[in-house]
């Protein structure tokens, strides 16, 4: 019972009111051998090895923040997390800028994703091969013979089918990804059986037009995005 008062002296006043309110020596008892928990009306005996009450650890008192922090060196605490926590945010934010805004195209590949190029040199029935985006790329001034054959070229003829006049802006001009729609080699320019392009990987043969004819390609060659700046220039990309 000792034991029990000095630890609900040690707990906080209105715990330590509590416990003295909810136990009672019995009266007349057998001495101090026991008490009653007046709430519950049981008996439990003082023997400190029995007592559940005798394992009270004042870990609420003891451990109380209040009691051991320094309430002066509070604001000061505050202050140096705060400036830790932003300096982490700080950093966090420069290195997502720094990452997204490498994902994006530098200037001087920016600067090669279109390019110009003057067909004025091109005599008729000429190809020549120019380089964009790494790729090459061919332009062919036709013929107005090659025009005629390949406008006339029926439907039914053709594996990707396409127009003649949906793959070029001017008649005159064939501008087509000098690369073949099977496995990528670069086709040679006025060979295979419809004299437009022939690739030797495998023997694709593509017409006039850049459509495939005959051979194991799938597609047409590609034709890439440009426009006639002039009358005798072109800007791909
Ligand atoms: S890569 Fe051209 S035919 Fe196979």
């Amino acid at each position: 019972m000792n034991a029990l008062r000095l630890g609900a002296s040690r707990l906080a006043p209105s715990a330590a009111r509590s416990v003295s309110n909810t136990f009672q020596r019995e009266a007349g008892a057998s001495a101090s051998n026991f008490f009653q928990n007046t709430t519950s009306n049981k008996w439990f005996s003082t023997n400190q090895s029995l007592n559940e009450l005798g394992s009270v650890d004042h870990a609420f008192t003891d451990d109380r923040i209040d009691k051991v922090a320094e309430p002066e060196r509070r604001a000061f605490t505050y202050l140096m997390l705060s400036g830790v926590r932003f300096a982490y945010a700080s950093t966090a934010r420069v290195l997502v800028v720094k990452f997204v805004s490498s994902m994006s195209a530098s200037a001087d590949v920016l600067a090669l994703a279109s390019a110009e190029f003057d067909l004025g040199e091109i005599d008729e029935g000429k190809t020549i091969t120019v380089k964009w985006r790494g790729k090459p790329v061919f332009i062919r001034h036709r013929t107005p013979g090659e025009i005629d054959t390949e406008a006339a070229v029926p439907m039914a003829h053709l594996r990707d089918q396409e127009a003649d006049d949906e793959r070029v802006h001017k008649p005159e001009w064939l501008v087509v990804l000098g690369i073949c729609t099977h496995l990528g080699c670069v086709p040679i320019s006025g060979a295979g059986d419809f004299n437009g392009w022939f690739c030797p990987c495998h023997g694709s043969h593509y017409d006039v037009s850049g459509r495939i004819r005959k051979g194991p390609a799938p597609l047409n060659l590609e034709v890439p995005p440009y426009k006639f700046v002039d009358e005798k220039k072109i800007l791909i990309g």
